[in-house]
């Protein structure tokens, strides 16, 4: 093990994920078992942190000597004020998930989105280029896909949202980053008569736990041609996925986004490929307790 995988003077590394509330996270589960997975000797734990107090628990990283943590609801935005560097990506989506820290220097990184379109591209689309992406929502989540599905050069992304202005915003902010237009859910039905679209993206939480039952878009918009993809983990397969497995579509869940920001994540503070299997069973395990 080279010293750049030990914490200070050698100690174990020191790990974990800020959040408010924090006690349902299933980021511990996953990083231990890819600390156990990689023989490396740390701890990854959930820390409650409220918003007053997020600065404080920021300077904490160097303080304490944290190799790095995890940043979850709601402190993506407001973290951003607080580490030294904010990578150019988590800059342009406006959100850090994932904080390294460099001999006291703190760097800011949004592995969502990567993590993301890591998943659906070894789980169910290979290569994205040239395809056609309907991503139904436009916040904070859909922010992060979108914005690394448009490093992919798709043939084009359409962003369906309940409020059509806010679709519009975001679609016109992203123009110079490739073939990207707005519409409201409600002019789906007309709009897709008229355009080929291969993949389907929810990013909204409609069908996430306790509310199962619902839809973000009416079942009949769906064809067989098409890969349905939610991110939503709770529950593993929704209504829409549901529904889409039913007619014939090849579908992908919200676990992966999870696992593979979490990959990510390992990478930049180790260096090292993340034990992904480990990881994603571990999740699983934990979802199940
Ligand atoms: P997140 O960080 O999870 O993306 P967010 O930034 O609050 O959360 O964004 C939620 C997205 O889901 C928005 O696009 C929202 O639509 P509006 O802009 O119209 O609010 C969408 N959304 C949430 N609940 C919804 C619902 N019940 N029906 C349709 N869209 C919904």
């Amino acid at each position: 093990m080279g010293n750049e995988l030990k914490g200070k003077n050698g100690l174990p590394l020191l790990f974990g994920v800020m959040g408010d509330p924090i006690s349902q996270t299933k980021s511990p589960a996953m990083h231990s078992a890819a600390l156990a997975a990689e023989g490396l000797a740390g701890t990854y734990v959930p820390l409650h942190v409220k918003q007053e107090r997020l600065e404080d628990a920021v300077k904490g990283i160097v303080a304490l000597g944290y190799r790095g943590v995890n940043v979850t609801v709601p402190h993506k935005v407001d973290v951003m004020k607080y580490v030294d560097v904010v990578d150019e990506a988590a800059k342009q989506i406006g959100a850090v998930n994932t904080i390294v820290n460099e001999d006291g220097v703190l760097t800011g990184y949004n592995t969502d989105g990567i993590g993301y379109i890591r998943s659906l591209k070894e789980e169910a689309v290979p290569d994205l280029s040239g395809k056609h992406v309907l991503v139904i929502g436009c916040g904070g989540a859909a922010r992060g896909i979108v914005y690394a599905l448009l490093q992919e050069k798709p043939g084009s992304v359409l962003i369906a949202n309940r409020t059509v202005a806010k679709a519009q915003e975001l679609a016109d902010e992203w123009a110079h980053l490739g073939a990207i237009s707005a519409c409201g859910v409600g002019d789906l039905a007309q709009i897709l008569q008229e355009s080929h679209i291969d993949i389907v993206i929810n990013t909204t939480s409609v069908g996430m736990y306790p509310k199962t039952g619902e839809l973000p878009i009416p079942a009949e918009l769906l064809s067989p041609h098409m890969v349905v993809s939610d991110l939503i983990y709770n529950p593993l397969k929704t209504e829409l996925l549901a529904r889409a497995e039913a007619i014939g579509c090849r579908i992908h869940n919200g676990l992966g986004m999870f696992v593979y920001q979490g990959a990510y994540a390992f990478e930049y503070w180790t260096g090292r490929p993340a034990p992904i299997a480990a990881m994603r069973s571990a999740v699983l395990s934990s979802l199940q307790a």
